[in-house]
């Protein structure tokens, strides 16, 4: 209980969960990751970092360059891991996924169906010619990170997700039982009912913003373009749905915020493009989704185990302690040499998070 000056006394929550890790971020590149590096590491000590730059990284060579300009924009002082991927494309060869596994940063491959969201043009067309690819994968435990969205044009945009999954996700599952895959940025109830019931190699990241907004908060009185992301926000029963998986202490459910930069001009735009930024914030965003779904508990799970232990590291040493206390998101953060607004820009933010051990 904290006194407060008028004699009111407020319950004020605060808990210490295991230093958590953030399973999807978009980093970007250049002059970008001065801002995105600083806050990614600011409490994660670990990242899974998205590859679709332009070009995308489609080699261990390429992934490992990256990596190094990565690490140059580090905050001194700070302990963080990036774990790096390859950007699957038609041309990818047994041989890519062979170095990949011999790679100490390279940690999994990503999917992009071509056309599906941001820079993925040179995504995958035919996943007919990946056979000897996943058949790999598959061998060597390799995870598969998917963005499970169906590109045929004829698909309602907000029924992309769950037509991915019939026709793409479950018979990639019948001719690859085993192989490890992450979908990513889960949606609908449909994704978080399939991921719950299959088998263990089949796991989901969950953004924070899918948890605490629903297409309302999009497009009810305005269009609002910084809620505007990949795979779209849906109703409001899918962000429900979402909010049981979260916190269901199921372990295949695991925290990836798919924080992902833009500058202001390309999203307050005619066409705007898709992505939030919430690494600023991505932990006291997610507490709060937590917070209110009275689930605070089941944090750590999802935060901090889950997703190490799907792919095969460690849990983190160190111990992050939120406490609910507000402050004001800013209105802006620099991305290079221009300006993007973050999720939530000038509103109340309800936690505050730092790492405490
Ligand atoms: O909203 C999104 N932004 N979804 C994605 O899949 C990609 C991401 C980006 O790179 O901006
Ligand atoms: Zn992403």
């Amino acid at each position: 209980m904290l006194p407060l000056s008028q004699g009111i006394h407020v319950a004020m929550q605060e808990i210490s969960i295991i230093q958590p890790d953030d399973w999807h971020i978009h980093l970007r590149d250049g002059a970008a990751l001065q801002q995105t590096v600083a806050d990614a590491s600011r409490y994660f000590a670990r990242a899974i970092v998205m590859p679709n730059l332009t070009p995308p990284v489609v080699n261990v060579s390429q992934a490992l360059a990256y990596r190094q300009r990565i690490l140059e924009q580090v905050p001194a002082g700070r302990q963080w891991n990036p774990l790096m991927t390859l950007y699957l494309t038609d041309n990818t060869s047994r041989q890519d996924i062979l170095d990949a596994h011999h790679c100490d940063h390279v940690y999994a491959v990503k999917l992009y169906p071509a056309g599906a969201t941001t820079n993925s043009d040179s995504g995958v067309t035919d996943w007919e010619r990946l056979t000897a690819v996943f058949e790999t994968m598959q061998e060597l435990g390799t995870p598969l990170l998917l963005h499970g969205e169906v590109t045929d044009s004829t698909i309602d945009i907000f029924d992309r997700e769950a037509e991915f999954i019939e026709r793409r996700l479950q018979p990639l599952l019948q001719r690859f039982p085993a192989l490890k895959v992450v979908l990513e940025h889960i949606t609908t109830t449909e994704a978080a009912d399939f991921v719950a019931t299959a088998a263990g190699n089949v796991a989901a990241t969950i953004t924070a913003h899918h948890l605490l907004y629903n297409r309302n908060h999009m497009l009810a009185g305005g269009i609002r373009p910084h809620y505007y992301c990949l795979p779209i926000l849906k109703r409001s029963r899918h962000q429900q749905a979402l909010l049981s998986a979260a916190t269901s202490g199921n372990p295949r459910f695991f925290l990836g915020t798919d924080s992902a930069p833009h500058a202001r001009d390309a999203k307050q735009a005619a066409c705007g493009c898709a992505g939030c930024y919430t690494a600023y914030a991505a932990l006291e965003l997610y507490a709060e989704a937590f917070a209110a779904a009275g689930a605070l508990d089941k944090l750590e799970g999802f935060a901090s185990r889950n997703g190490p232990a799907f792919y095969g590291l460690p849990t983190n040493d160190r111990m992050l302690r939120l406490q609910q206390s507000t402050w004001p998101a800013p209105h802006n953060l620099p991305l290079g040499n221009d300006a993007m607004v973050p999720l939530r820009a000038g509103e109340t933010l309800q936690w505050h998070a730092e790492l405490v051990s």
